[in-house]
């Protein structure tokens, strides 16, 4: 085993089952570009400040960048005792270019440097999320396009309630995911604040430009207290909660394309390169991705809830506890960003059964409403009339039939003020296409909204 660089004090090697038990190099592997782009800006800035010489720094940032071409190229690996990625970049760095390399750690600990890491990791991934959430609204964006006229039932309860377009269910989820896109990019602003300069914990009396690095990093501001500068990883538990209400809106969408695509609705027929067979019932065509993305969902909260629970006892400053937070977040950002390409694709790919979604809609009396309010358009209170139109349906339901298909003597039994125009009131067309208010489901409303976007 390599002598550690804080052997100094110590009369003992670790123990070798210690030393695997505190390496996080198997996973903060991922951060090697981060952590060399932070890297890179802390040397250059002791070379701007005088702390360190300006040749120096050269040969750190040409060292580190041959160490990421290296990795890049696969001519260099991570199978290494290293205690992690900060100790394995800097031990390479310090064997290619010797004492220069011992420089670069002035007025750093990796107590800043690992905040720092997953801070710009964090930030570069939300980048990725949103282009493929992005193309996920897109894609939706242009189905409801197509279907401003396709009624379906909306449902209460799981009950049909009233009618509304396909186009305007959809409307729920585009602005659910915009919502999300929202917060994504709020959570990675929020992490987008450099803790260099934060050191262990107190700070350092090295005349550091803490500024000028973040702003090399393309970072928005710095840290204000050294302390919460290594102790918070707020942002990572931030961001993992957007990636958690996410995930609840992706898995409502599942579970009703479950119950869409089954024999009972039949709303839709996912596309075949989209579904999974039954290696014993010959018939089975079976919607695994939605299923599996209402099961990450899963997998999601227990990240979060991991997060939660690490940081909740953790007294100031840092603790190797928080080692535990990188792979969580690691999940989180795996998961998700495995979730949404073959969840955009079923969508793109399943056909819409707009006949079954009709009939669904003529089927469940989702007029009844709209037979209410014409009678009080006629004068009667609205309690009355909902009484009224609730007889009428129960008759329908006696009778084997439904209320547009009620002869006008038969409405007049329950009410003489009912004319011929009601069959026009209560038609599917008008019952969607009168509500026109902001939100509602008319044709125009939605493609108003959709244009919009
Ligand atoms: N691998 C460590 C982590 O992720 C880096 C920080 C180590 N700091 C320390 N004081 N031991 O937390």
């Amino acid at each position: 085993m390599a002598k550690k660089m804080w052997a100094g004090r110590f009369e003992k090697a670790t123990d070798k089952a210690v030393n695997d038990y505190n390496s996080s190099l198997p996973f903060d592997c991922k951060m090697y570009a981060q952590d060399i782009e932070g890297s890179v800006a802390h040397s250059a800035m002791l070379a701007r400040q005088g702390i360190i010489s300006q040749e120096d720094a050269d040969a750190i940032r040409e060292g580190l960048l041959s160490i990421k071409a290296d990795i890049e190229s696969g001519k260099l690996t991570f199978d290494s005792d290293a205690e992690d990625i900060h100790m394995f970049i800097e031990e390479e760095l310090t064997s290619r270019i010797g004492d220069a390399g011992k420089r670069l750690h002035t007025g750093r600990s990796r107590n800043d440097q690992v905040a720092l890491d997953q801070r710009l990791y964090l930030v570069d991934e939300a980048i990725e999320v949103t282009d493929l959430l992005d193309e996920l609204i897109d894609t939706i964006v242009d189905i409801a396009k197509e279907h401003l006229t396709t009624y379906m039932p909306g449902y209460t309860h799981l009950q049909r309630a009233q009618p509304i377009t396909y186009a305007h269910y959809l409307t729920a989820y585009i602005e659910m995911f915009l919502r999300d896109r929202d917060r994504i990019e709020a959570a990675a602003q929020r992490a987008n604040i450099s803790p260099l300069g934060s050191g262990a914990l107190a700070g350092t009396t090295y005349p550091l430009d803490r500024e000028s690095v973040a702003e090399a990093l393309g970072m928005s501001d710095v840290t204000h207290c050294s302390l919460d500068g290594v102790a918070d990883r707020d942002f990572a538990i931030e961001f993992a909660s957007a990636i958690s209400i996410l995930m609840m809106h992706l898995s409502r969408m599942s579970e009703e394309i479950i119950l869409y695509a089954s024999q009972e609705f039949k709303f839709y027929e996912l596309d075949d390169a989209y579904s999974t067979g039954s290696s014993m019932m010959p018939q089975k065509k079976n919607p695994d991705v939605a299923e599996l993305t209402r099961g990450k969902t899963g997998r999601v909260y227990g990240d979060l809830i991991s997060l939660l629970v690490i940081m909740k006892g953790l007294p100031l400053t840092y603790n190797k506890d928080m080692q535990e937070v990188q792979e969580s977040m690691f999940d989180v950002i795996e998961t998700i960003k495995g979730v949404l390409p073959p969840f955009t694709g079923m969508i793109k790919t399943m056909t819409i059964r707009k006949d079954k979604m009709e009939a669904a809609a003529l089927g469940g009396f989702t007029n009844a409403t709209d037979l209410a309010d014409y009678l009080v358009r006629k004068g009667i209170p609205f309690r009355s009339t909902h009484e009224i139109s609730g007889k009428l349906v129960h008759y329908c339901i006696e009778n084997n039939t439904t209320l547009e298909k009620l002869s006008l003597d038969e409405f007049k039994k329950f009410s003489d003020l009912i004319e011929e125009d009601v069959y026009d009131a209560i038609s599917l067309e008008t019952c969607v296409n009168k509500r026109t208010i902001t939100g509602a489901p008319a044709p125009e409303t939605v493609k108003k909204y959709l244009e919009s976007l």
